[in-house]
C-alpha cells in the first residue's frame, strides 16, 4: 500500500469554556479517524489549537480584571487536560493568539489585499457607551419589534422566531452594562468573494471534498446568488490581531481562527525540522478538516476561498457531523445534561464514551444522540461483556505459561475475521464507526460461541486435556486480539493493555492477519469495569445547578454564519415520500396511539429482521408485536425503553406468532429505523394526542 500523507485538524475549542460532552464527539471523532490512519502505517499529523480572539474573551477579561492573556492560559491548561484524559491526542496544540499565527495572518492578508478582494464600507452597529465597545448581536437584548416579547437576543426572537437586526429591537439594552445602545457608523473591511464565485463552485461541487448534503446546501442557500461581502475587520477595541495597512482594526476571529490550522502545523514542523510547504503547499498533502455543522459556511466557502487566493493547498475534505442531543433533547443545564468533560471524568470511564460515541457515528450530519440507558447497556454488552470477556474467561488459564507453538485449528474463525480487514478499514476511511462497530461486535459473538463451545473451564478440570486448553486459549486470545487490533483507533488503552498481556505491541494493522504464537502471557489484569447506572445518575446530578446558582439555560453562542447552518435538513426525505392525501380529526382519532414500555425484547428464529417485543401498557396489559427493527436494534438495547404503539391494530396472524400492535418508528426500513419516544415525565397507557 503506498503510503499518504494526511494533516487533519478538528475545529479549534473557543477559550472561553470548558470543554463539554457535545464537544468531544469532534475530537473523537476526529482522534479515531487519525488514529485509523496511523494505524494503517500513513503519514498522518493531527493539529488543533485554542481560538483565543474575539469579544467574549475580552469581556470575560475585564470581568476578571486580568489580562486576556491570562484567561487563555487558563483555559488552554483545562482544554489540554481534558483532551488527554480522554485520550485525545495531538501532535501540535497551538493557539490562535502566537507568533506563529500572526505571521500567517499577514502573509494571507497580502496576498488577499494584492487579489484586489477587499473593499471598505461604512457599518452601522450598536456601540455600549458606557462599556466603550461595539456590541456583537447577542450582547443586546430587548422587546422583539414583531411579537413584543421581552428580554429577547439581537438577531432572532426565541418566542415567534422572528429574524431581525439588534437596531430594530425595542428598548434595546446592552448585556454588558445595561446602558442604552447607540447606533454608530465605522469603516469595516469586507472581502468581496463573488469575485471567488467560479471558484467555489467549481470546488465545493466537485463531489470529492464534501459530504453531498453540504454540497447541495451550499448550492440552495449561496451559490445560487451573488455571494455576500465578507466583514472581515473590527474597530478596537477588539481583542485580536491589528491588521497591519488599517491600524485601529483588527482581524474579525473568524479570519484568524482558521488560519491556526496552518499556524500550529508551522510549530509542528519547527519542532520536528520539516518544512511548512511540504504540509500546506504539496500536491501529496492530504489535507482533512473535521467540523461541527454549525460552522459550515465558514470552513466550505470563506476557508476555501482564502487558501486559493494566498496559494495555500485546499482541503481534500471537509468532514462535518451533527450535534450531540441528549436523551433526544438539547444538552440542558437545569437538566443535568450539559456535562462537562471533566465532569464525566469523575465518574466514568472515558473510554466508554469512546466506544458509544463510535457506534453512534455515521458519515452523515445527522444530530448523535446520547441515550444514558443504553450508554449504559452498549458499554456493558458489548465492551465488557463480549470483548474483554473473552480474555478473562481465557488468559488465566495460560498465565505466565506460552501460547501454542503453531496456531491450532479453529475452524477458520480468525482468516474469516480477518478477511473482513478491508471492509472494516474502509467504513473508518468513510467515517461510518457505526457500521465499522457493528462488524466487529459480530466478530465477537462469533468468538463468545467459539468459546462456549470448547468450554476452556471444563477442560482445565481434566489433567489429561493440558494441551487442548492451551489450544483453546491461544485461539480465543488470538480472536481477542484481533478484535482488539480492530477496535484500536477507538480504544487505544485496551489496546496497549492486550500488548501488554499478550507481550507484543499492537502497532499494526495488519496484524489482524496474523495469529500470535509462543508468545508468554502475562497475569491477567482487569481490562475494563462494568459500568453502573448510578455512576451515570451521579454525574447528571453533579452538572444540574446548585439550588443557589439557578442558572439560566445559556444562550447558546449564535453563529455568525446563515441560521440555516445550525440545522441543515436535506428535503431528502420529504422527496422520498410525500406527504398522504388529507384527513380528517375523525380519521386521525380512529388510531389509538399509546405510550408503551419494551418489557422483553428477542431475536425471532427464522426471521431476519423482525424482533419479537412484549409491550407493557401498564397495570399488567401487555402487547405481543413483531417489529422489523432487527438490523437497527440490539435487543438488549431495548428493554425498559419507552415507545410509541398502535393499541387497536386489528390482530395479525403471523408465521411467528400474533402481532398485536405495531411500535412507530420512522426511517426508509433496514438499519435506517428510528423508534419513536416520548420526552421524560410520559408513562406506559397515555393516550397521544
Ligand atoms: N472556535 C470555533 C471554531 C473555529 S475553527 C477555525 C468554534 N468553537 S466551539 O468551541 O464552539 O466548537 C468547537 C467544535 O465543537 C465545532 O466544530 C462545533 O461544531 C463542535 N461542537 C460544539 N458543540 C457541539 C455539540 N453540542 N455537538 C457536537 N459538536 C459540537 O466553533
Ligand atoms: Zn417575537
Amino acid at each position: 500500500m503506498t503510503q499518504r500523507q494526511i494533516l487533519v485538524t478538528s475545529a479549534l475549542p473557543y477559550a472561553n469554556g470548558h470543554i463539554h460532552i457535545g464537544h468531544l464527539v469532534e475530537y473523537i471523532q476526529t482522534d479515531i479517524w487519525v488514529r485509523f490512519q496511523k494505524l494503517r502505517g500513513h503519514k498522518c499529523l493531527f493539529v488543533c489549537a485554542d481560538d483565543t480572539h474575539g469579544t467574549a474573551i475580552m469581556i470575560r477579561a475585564r470581568a476578571e480584571g486580568r489580562p486576556e492573556e491570562a484567561v487563555i492560559a487558563d483555559m488552554r491548561e483545562a482544554h489540554v487536560r481534558d483532551f488527554g484524559a480522554f485520550q485525545i491526542e495531538f501532535d501540535n496544540y497551538g493557539s490562535t493568539h502566537s507568533p506563529e499565527n500572526r505571521a500567517l495572518c499577514h502573509t494571507i492578508w497580502r496576498a488577499i489585499r494584492d487579489a484586489g478582494l477587499v473593499r471598505e464600507k461604512d457599518v452601522q452597529q450598536l456601540y455600549d457607551p458606557v462599556a466603550g465597545t461595539f456590541l456583537a448581536d447577542r450582547f443586546v437584548r430587548g422587546t422583539c419589534p414583531k411579537c413584543g416579547a421581552e428580554d429577547q437576543p439581537g438577531d432572532n426572537c426565541s418566542k415567534c422566531g422572528a429574524t431581525y437586526s439588534p437596531s430594530d429591537l425595542i428598548n434595546p439594552k446592552s448585556t454588558l452594562s445595561g446602558a442604552v445602545p447607540e447606533i454608530r457608523s465605522a469603516p469595516h473591511l469586507f472581502i468581496e468573494l463573488e469575485q471567488l464565485h467560479g471558484f467555489l463552485e467549481e470546488w465545493s461541487q466537485s463531489g470529492r471534498h464534501l459530504q453531498p448534503e453540504v454540497a447541495n446546501y451550499l448550492k440552495g442557500h449561496f451559490l445560487g446568488e451573488t455571494l455576500r461581502d465578507w466583514d472581515v475587520s473590527r474597530p478596537a477595541p477588539y481583542f485580536g490581531f491589528e491588521i497591519p495597512d488599517s491600524p485601529g482594526h483588527y482581524w474579525y476571529v473568524w479570519f484568524d481562527a482558521p488560519i491556526g490550522y496552518i499556524a500550529s502545523t508551522l510549530q509542528w514542523c519547527e519542532k520536528n525540522g520539516e518544512s511548512l510547504d511540504h504540509w500546506w503547499k504539496n500536491p501529496s498533502s492530504e489535507i482533512h478538516h473535521f467540523i461541527g455543522k454549525d460552522i459550515t459556511y465558514f470552513h466550505t466557502l470563506f476557508w476555501p476561498g482564502m487558501l486559493k487566493t494566498a496559494g495555500f493547498s485546499l482541503p481534500a475534505k471537509v468532514h462535518i457531523h451533527g450535534f450531540l442531543t441528549v436523551g433526544g433533547e438539547k444538552m440542558s443545564k437545569s437538566k443535568g445534561t450539559f456535562v462537562m468533560a471533566s465532569a464525566f471524568l469523575r465518574h466514568l470511564n472515558p473510554a466508554a464514551l469512546r466506544y458509544y460515541y463510535a457506534t453512534k457515528l455515521g458519515s452523515g450530519l445527522d444530530d448523535i444522540d446520547l441515550n444514558l440507558s443504553e450508554f449504559v447497556t452498549k458499554v456493558n454488552s458489548d465492551l465488557v461483556g463480549k470483548v474483554v470477556n473473552l480474555a478473562s474467561r481465557c488468559a488465566r488459564f495460560l498465565e505466565n505459561s506460552r501460547l501454542s507453538e503453531q496456531y491450532p485449528d479453529d475452524g477458520g474463525l480468525f482468516a474469516s475475521a480477518a478477511g473482513l480487514s478491508e471492509q472494516i478499514a474502509a467504513y473508518y476511511e468513510e467515517g461510518n464507526y457505526n457500521a465499522a462497530m457493528r462488524e466487529i461486535m459480530l466478530l465477537a459473538d462469533k468468538a463468545n460461541r467459539y468459546v462456549d463451545e470448547k468450554q476452556p473451564w471444563a477442560l482445565r478440570k481434566d489433567p489429561s486435556k493440558g494441551e487442548e486448553l492451551r489450544e483453546v486459549c491461544t485461539v480465543t486470545l488470538n480472536l481477542f486480539r484481533q478484535l482488539v487490533v480492530y477496535l484500536a483507533p477507538v480504544l487505544p488503552v485496551l489496546a496497549e493493555q492486550t500488548g501488554q498481556l499478550l507481550n507484543r505491541r499492537i502497532a499494526h494493522w495488519d496484524e489482524v492477519g496474523t495469529p500470535l504464537t509462543g508468545t508468554t502471557v502475562s497475569p491477567f489484569q482487569h481490562l475494563m469495569q462494568r459500568i453502573e447506572e448510578k455512576q451515570v445518575n451521579a454525574m447528571i446530578e453533579e452538572s444540574r445547578p446548585q439550588s443557589s446558582e439557578a442558572t439560566p439555560e445559556p444562550v447558546p453562542a449564535t453563529p455568525a454564519g446563515h441560521p440555516a447552518d445550525r440545522w441543515n435538513d436535506s428535503g431528502e426525505a420529504l422527496a422520498k415520500e410525500p406527504l398522504a392525501a388529507e384527513c380528517t380529526i375523525d380519521d386521525f382519532v380512529k388510531v389509538d396511539l399509546r405510550v408503551a414500555r419494551i418489557l422483553e425484547a428477542n431475536h425471532v428464529q427464522g426471521a431476519d429482521k423482525l424482533l419479537q417485543l412484549t409491550l407493557s401498557l401498564g397495570g399488567g396489559e401487555v402487547r405481543n408485536v413483531f417489529a422489523g427493527i432487527k438490523a437497527a436494534y440490539a435487543p438488549e438495547s431495548l428493554v425498559g425503553r419507552l415507545v410509541i404503539c398502535v393499541a387497536n391494530l386489528k390482530p395479525r396472524q403471523m408465521k411467528f406468532g400474533l402481532s398485536q400492535g405495531m411500535v412507530c418508528a420512522s426511517g426508509s426500513g433496514g438499519s435506517e429505523v428510528f423508534l419513536l419516544s416520548p420526552d421524560s415525565g410520559s408513562v406506559p397507557g397515555q393516550r397521544v394526542h
